[in-house]
């Protein structure tokens, strides 16, 4: 559950069973051990994890050999309460502590490597899970958070930001590219203010960590996430437009379009400062795509303060966005402040937001039509191929052959938009 971040501790998670010598099951009835990696960015995503977890203990009751293990923020937030709420749950690893999940996890249930999987080794990875669909590798290469939004739980929970080392970063990028991997999505909460140690002991930024990524060969796509506003540099939009590896791609969330809102979200921007962003952006990366994140409903948000988030949105022109209700955490600055609008009212703007963010994607992507874009295949079902464009639109288009075409860049004319999606026919070769 959560966010990608989530996703690639799961892979590592994964990848470690997988050394173990464990094996993988969809069927929960068929598993000997369940780990359920939770998010706590909303309340929404402790429930459902509360809600999975009561779930199982029929499983429990049925299969006594089941152990069940509860990791990642929510396991972080709520710690050994949690074991309290749940007996069935035989072991808690919070998000801070996720790094040693190998260590606390063999530990715990005195697992002993089997033979072939050699010493422990110094990174959780391996490239055979450790990836988002079958084609992007998710890389993380920056933990935890400091900038503290008011309404944020994701330092308290992942602790303080801290860059992985340029070369640990190089050698996993490196095995992926080796496994086949032609596209890398770099993950941090704000990689804009990565700032790894290089091998001669001096820092690297972004910018020049995308520099390095940019050499790698097999590696044809660098994509990244998140980028924070107010840490977005000149020196990264070059990179972005010079970098040929690097997508035209950028998410940037916003938030909210009221400077009196971004300001008790302790975001570090105005309203002018993001537009002048995109305008430069926009300037020296025509074909840029430009996603964000919207909340909705923070405490104090007037009808004005979301028309004007509204007029930004239009102003930015968002290719795409996700939205959200604010949802209070408990221990977060905002968490003191009374909400002002209702969970009716919260529905009503995240439903405007969305119906605008549609009718602006469709514009955008009709704009595309008679186009040729290339597509990297994730998909291929029957008749169809499925991938995404350099700048992560997605794209469904006839397979070219009766081959599964999964991991070929094939060139595709757009003969249709629709919102968030493009379709179309491959070029003849
Ligand atoms: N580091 C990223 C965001 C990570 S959380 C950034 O700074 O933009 C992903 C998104 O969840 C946020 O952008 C925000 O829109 C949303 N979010 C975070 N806390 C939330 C809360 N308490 N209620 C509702 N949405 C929240
Ligand atoms: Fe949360 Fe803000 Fe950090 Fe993003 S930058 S993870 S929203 S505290
Ligand atoms: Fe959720 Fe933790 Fe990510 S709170 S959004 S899984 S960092």
């Amino acid at each position: 559950m959560g966010c990608q971040m989530n996703v690639d501790d799961s892979n590592s998670m994964a990848s470690h069973l997988e050394r173990l010598g464990f094996s993988f099951t969809n069927s929960k009835e068929e598993a000997d051990f369940i780990v359920l990696n939770t998010c706590s960015v909303r309340e929404h995503a402790e429930h459902k994890a509360m809600s999975f977890i009561g779930r199982l203990k029929p499983l429990k009751d049925a299969n006594p050999n089941l152990k069940i293990v509860v990791t990642g923020c929510a396991a972080e937030r709520l710690g050994q309460k949690l074991r309290k709420k749940f007996p069935i749950i035989d072991l808690v690893i919070g998000a801070k502590q996720i790094e040693n999940f190998p260590e606390i996890f063999d530990k715990s249930f005195s697992l002993a490597h089997s033979d072939n999987c050699g010493e422990a080794p110094s990174r959780m990875l391996l490239p055979s899970r450790a990836k988002e669909s079958d084609e992007i590798a998710f890389v993380t290469i920056m933990r935890g958070c400091h900038n503290f939004c008011s309404y944020c739980i994701v330092p308290y929970v992942r602790g303080p930001e801290k860059s992985r080392a340029v070369a640990d970063v190089l050698a996993d990028i490196k095995t992926y590219a080796a496994g086949g991997f032609k596209d890398v999505m770099l993950l941090g909460q704000n990689v804009n203010s990565y700032c790894g140690a290089a091998s001669d002991g001096t820092a690297i930024d972004f910018p020049d960590l995308l520099a390095e990524v940019n050499k790698i060969p097999g590696i044809e796509r660098i994509r990244f996430m998140t980028s924070h506003p107010k840490d977005l540099s000149d020196k990264l939009i070059e990179a972005m437009a010079t970098l040929d590896k690097v997508c035209a791609h950028l998410h940037l969330p916003l938030q909210s379009g009221s400077d009196k809102i971004l300001e008790a979200m302790n975001r570090k921007y105005d309203t002018a400062l993001y537009i002048a962003l995109i305008k430069k952006i926009r300037r020296r990366i025509a074909d840029i795509c430009i996603t964000t994140d919207i909340l909705v409903g923070f405490p104090g948000e007037t009808e004005n303060d979301f028309s004007d988030t509204l007029l930004l949105i239009e102003k930015a022109g968002f290719n795409a966005l996700f939205a959200f209700k604010y949802s209070p955490r408990e221990g977060t600055a905002s968490s003191g402040l009374a909400e002002t609008i209702t969970e009716e009212e919260k529905d009503a703007r995240l439903k405007r937001v969305l119906e605008l963010a549609d009718k602006i994607s469709i514009s955008k992507n009709n704009a595309l039509v008679g186009s040729v874009v290339q597509v990297l295949v994730e998909n291929t079902e029957g008749p169809m191929c499925t991938g995404r464009t350099r700048s992560n639109i997605k794209v469904f288009f006839p397979a070219p052959t009766d081959k599964n075409m999964n991991g070929s860049m094939v060139d595709v004319t757009i003969t249709r938009a629709k919102v968030n999606t493009l379709v179309g026919e491959p070029c003849a070769k």
